[in-house]
């Protein structure tokens, strides 16, 4: 069924405005249903966990509720989820619990697609462990190189951490087969699903990956982090906890204090938004606007990523010759256009395609954008 982008967009108060919000990838408007859920949760069940009292019981089974939605969400068991911050303090964590099996001289692989929230966590690491960090070319065309891959595994490999997508470019790697390339030389396939969770279905089975982390605020819920780790991965780790906070379900035991409830409510009705549309709905709709986009984007600027819709989401990163990216965001901002400008954090793509200090212009769409802000935008790009 095609989605009726006009209903959508009438459940988002913050799309009512004449602005083209063309930001997605730096964080996704919420609908009503989840500024609801929030408030109410404040309203009526503010409490902490474990007391006799109601709010405390509703505040408990709301906890519940989460992890069995982040379950559905990702394709995997509610034990084997964990709730944080952010994505970036949620990897910090999880890479410190694993960090304690590892010896000096280990490897970890990460790429130069990667955010810095999926490389800095193993720099560090790798400066307190005395571990060797390596990373993974890049082809011309942007893609992960996979022979690449291939050459850097070694007996000593432990992780390979990768995107599902790169939240600068919009490249898609080939997950599965950097998933077989890790696991046949016994390392950890460790994803980051930040960029690709508002775009596409996440089933960590099939997938078949350790570990992914995503960012429910990047898919229309509030400001929070969701990992998954596999059970038996994680009951393995040492997690940094307090002595009284439960060990069960695993997944909990990596979770640091009291979790914002009220984000996990916000949560819930994130994913059942999304559900509610289906992925089907929302990726032809998508595809679309990225095939606008690309037909017909002015010869005036530089595309950097893949030049079709396969093999990406609708992320664009691109530059005009003559202006840094800062002055396009700000004339595009002047017409009522939000973009990025910069690395977004993926600083090694940029150093790669040597764009840095300046970085490159982001444009992102996802399901609640419409033709005429993608139109607008190409008229805006062909006159500025
Ligand atoms: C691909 C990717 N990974 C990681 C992050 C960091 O996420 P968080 O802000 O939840 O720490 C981002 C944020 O933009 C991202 O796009």
């Amino acid at each position: 069924m095609s989605l009726d982008v006009t209903a959508v967009r009438g459940r988002f108060p913050a799309l009512s405005s004449d602005v083209a919000l063309l930001d997605a990838p730096g964080g996704t408007q919420c609908p009503q249903t989840v500024i609801d859920a929030i408030a109410a949760y404040l309203r009526e069940s503010n409490a902490n966990l474990g007391g006799a009292f109601a709010a405390s019981r509703r505040s408990d089974e709301l906890v519940t509720q989460a992890h069995d939605t982040a379950a559905r969400f990702l394709g995997c068991r509610p034990g084997e989820t964990t709730f944080g911050q952010n994505m970036t303090t949620l990897n910090f964590a999880l890479t410190r619990a694993l960090g304690r099996t590892l010896t000096a001289g280990d490897e970890i692989l990460v790429t130069r697609l990667d955010h810095d929230g999926n490389i800095a966590p193993w720099l560090e690491l790798a400066h307190d462990l005395g571990l060797r960090v390596g990373f993974i070319e890049l082809r011309d065309d942007t893609t992960l190189d996979l022979d690449d891959l291939e050459r850097k595994l070694t007996g000593r490999t432990c992780v390979v951490a990768f995107p599902l997508a790169s939240n600068a470019l919009g490249t898609v790697p080939d997950a599965a087969r950097v998933v077989e390339l890790a696991h046949s030389a016994g390392a950890l396939a460790w994803a980051d699903a930040v960029h690709y969770a508002p775009h596409g279905p996440i089933d960590v089975v099939a997938l078949g990956v350790d570990v992914l982390l995503c960012s429910p605020y990047k898919f229309f819920g509030p400001h929070l982090g969701l990992a998954y780790g596999r059970e038996e991965l994680l009951r393995g780790w040492r997690p940094y906890k307090v002595r009284p906070a439960a060990d069960e379900p695993v997944g909990q035991r990596f979770e640091t204090g009291t979790l914002a409830h009220e984000l996990l409510a916000g949560f819930i009705a994130a994913v059942e938004y999304v559900e509610e549309l289906g992925w089907e709905a929302i990726q032809e709709h998508e595809r679309a606007l990225g095939q606008r986009f690309l037909d017909c984007l002015p010869d005036r600027c530089t595309l950097y990523g893949p030049g079709t819709m396969n093999g990406r989401v609708p992320t664009f990163a691109f530059g005009i010759v003559g202006a840094s990216a800062r002055q396009v965001a700000e004339r595009l901002a002047e017409r009522g256009i939000a973009v990025w400008d910069g690395d977004y954090y993926a600083v090694e793509v940029m150093e790669h395609l040597g764009l840095q200090p300046d970085g490159a212009v982001r444009a992102g769409f996802v399901h609640y954008n419409t033709f005429e802000e993608v139109d607008r935008l190409l008229a805006a790009l062909a006159d500025l």
